[in-house]
């Protein structure tokens, strides 16, 4: 399959057998209820809410710009993944945070970037730094001079990650539309 091709494989971790390569919008449809599985298990979701993303993130692979990452075991199953496409005005996540950066200085963060838009470590996998390489991976693939992410509020190993490679507060303590909890969010000059 494309998304694992020899070529493009490069090794996280020989002992585990595990390795990090791009994965293309046709490679992530192939699997995306793998990726759905991973992202269920590591926000602790039930499955249906979870496997309610599908849609969107099938519509998201289409999107101008979209990039994924991913980190795959020996057998060819994903262990974690990032992906994300370009921001444009008119999508959802652009319009929520334009409301919330309108007239600050903030504002400049939408001139052109490139959003993150799920970044998720399989639970049995997590703090070994595979979070890291993915992340690091996925903006390396990106084009755009700076990265934006939205993150749930909390003190946790996704804000130390963010903090570590240099995310910088956009707006904090932020409600999405149709969501009571607060969100960070956060941007990044690129590239790192
Ligand atoms: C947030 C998340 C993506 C981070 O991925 P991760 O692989 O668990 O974490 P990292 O790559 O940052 O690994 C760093 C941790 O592993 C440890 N580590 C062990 N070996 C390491 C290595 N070789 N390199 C780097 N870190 C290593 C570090 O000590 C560090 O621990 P700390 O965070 O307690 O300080 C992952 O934990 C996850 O999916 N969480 C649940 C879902 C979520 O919150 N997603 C993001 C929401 S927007």
């Amino acid at each position: 399959m494309s998304h694992h091709s020899d070529s493009h494989a490069r090794t996280v971790s020989a002992n585990q057998g595990l390795s990090l390569c791009p994965v293309d919008a046709e490679g992530f449809l192939a699997l995306v209820d793998e990726f759905i599985g991973i992202y269920s298990a590591a926000m602790g979701y039930p499955a249906e809410q979870a496997s309610a993303r599908r849609q969107l993130w099938e519509q998201h692979a289409l999107r101008a710009g979209f990039s994924c990452v991913a980190v795959f075991d020996r057998c060819g199953h994903p262990v974690a993944f990032a992906y994300g496409y370009s921001g444009r005005r008119g999508q959802w996540w652009n319009t929520e945070v334009a409301r919330g950066v309108r007239g600050t200085p903030a504002e400049a963060w939408l001139a052109d970037y490139a959003e993150l838009t799920e970044l998720h470590v399989r639970p049995d996998h997590q703090g070994q730094g595979l979070g890291e390489r993915t992340l690091r991976a996925f903006l390396a693939s990106r084009t755009e001079p700076q990265v934006l992410l939205s993150t749930p509020e909390g003190d946790n190993r996704a804000w130390r990650l963010y903090r570590r490679l240099g995310f910088q507060d956009v707006l904090r303590s932020y409600r999405f539309t149709g969501d009571g909890r607060p969100f960070g969010i956060l941007g990044l000059v690129l590239p790192v």
